[in-house]
């Protein structure tokens, strides 16, 4: 299925649960004159995220290394100009994911980015490769939206900055799960990110030492925890004294990220006493997984986004395999859950183009 999406939604527009959904922000085009692909076809891949890092729920975020979705993008000339066609998707979960391009994170991203540019001469088709699995708490939907927009933008010369290409996606969050940017901003940015602000959209870098080693200990269960209902968990109001240790403890995790302290960011990642709480329970086992983690040694542990992945943290890949045993062992006890390990580490980077073809 193609689509136009020059003909927007009038604003206040009515969403599938009758609530009248007020765009964040406008898209507008910056550009003066429509740009020219400058190559035919664009290869790029957005690496999974871990949201939250505990005390910071909905602005901080890193990206972690060797996971994650690639999205192909080309001119098609079988596509009516200035729209989006998904051809194809394969990978994880592709029974679950529509092809209507309204409704594939890839597609949103991408027709957002098509918008901001004002591409209305040539049609696209978009083939995503879903390398994350669906609902796991690693930034699923963020990478795909991530990789489509980084290789929608390249394919035009790359003319949008980074908080742009982050806008693009959070459409496509904002669709699927809520308007937060934890996901989005660092895989398109690679390393620790602080969303100082969403309105305006200001991003923060937060550059861990070159030098350090930080590995993440990934525990994935067979349980699906979809970020809608794991946000539907979480308290509308809090109190003082919880706002002030939490502030005080991402303060904490943000220093410690700056210094490349280890254990001192594993204590924070550890610390959050307002949104783990709530959807811990939920996650039958995190409790015991947790301790589990860090009775094997690991510097933190808390739960990935919205989970269900519990994410440990450790200075070194042997310990890494020791800890990710224990979790897995412990969901199993705790949860009747199976899970496995994965022990990655920080993607600097961020979403890259992977390959460029200069055939039309
Ligand atoms: N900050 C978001 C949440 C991340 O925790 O709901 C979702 O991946």
């Amino acid at each position: 299925m193609a689509t136009c999406f020059f003909c927007p939604p009038p604003i206040g527009f009515k969403t599938n649960n009758n609530a009248i959904s007020i765009p964040r922000f406008t898209i507008r085009c910056n550009l003066k004159t429509e740009p020219d692909a400058v190559c035919g076809a664009v290869k790029a891949f957005a690496p999974a995220t871990v949201a939250n890092l505990g005390p910071g729920f909905d602005f901080l975020g890193c990206a972690v290394d060797g996971l994650g979705d690639t999205v192909s993008v080309r001119v098609d000339p079988q596509v009516h100009p200035g729209e989006i066609c998904i051809s194809e998707i394969i990978g994880n979960a592709t029974n679950k994911l529509s092809k209507n391009p309204l409704w594939n994170c890839a597609g949103i991203a991408a027709i957002e980015v098509m918008k901001m540019l004002g591409v209305r001469s040539v049609g696209l088709s978009l083939s995503l490769e879903k390398g994350l699995p669906l609902g796991s708490g690693l930034g699923s939907s963020a990478a795909s939206a991530a990789a489509a927009a980084v290789a929608v933008n390249e394919m035009f010369g790359k003319k949008l900055s980074v908080e742009e290409l982050v806008l693009a996606c959070l459409k496509s969050e904002e669709k699927v799960s809520g308007y937060h940017a934890d996901n989005v901003g660092p895989s398109i940015m690679g390393g620790f990110v602080l969303i100082r602000n969403y309105e305006p959209l200001e991003l923060m870098e937060l550059k861990f030492p070159s030098d350090k080693e930080l590995y993440f200990v990934l525990v994935t269960p067979e349980f699906e925890a979809p970020t809608k209902k794991m946000r539907a968990a979480l308290p509308a109001e809090i109190g003082m004294p919880h706002h002030v240790w939490n502030c005080s403890q991402a303060g904490a995790l943000v220093a410690s990220v700056l210094q490349g302290d280890l254990v001192s960011l594993g204590k924070a990642l550890s610390s959050d006493k307002i949104v783990e709480p709530r959807r811990a329970p939920l996650i039958p086992g995190m409790e015991a997984v947790k301790r589990a983690a860090i009775h094997a040694g690991a510097f933190g542990c808390t739960i990935s986004g919205a989970g269900p992945t519990a994410v440990a943290v450790i200075d070194n890949e042997h310990a890494g395999h020791a800890i990710g045993k224990h979790m897995v062992e412990a969901f199993i006890q705790h949860g009747n859950l199976n899970a496995s390990a994965q022990i990655k580490q920080l993607d600097r980077l961020g979403a890259r183009c992977i390959h460029t073809s200069h055939d039309m």
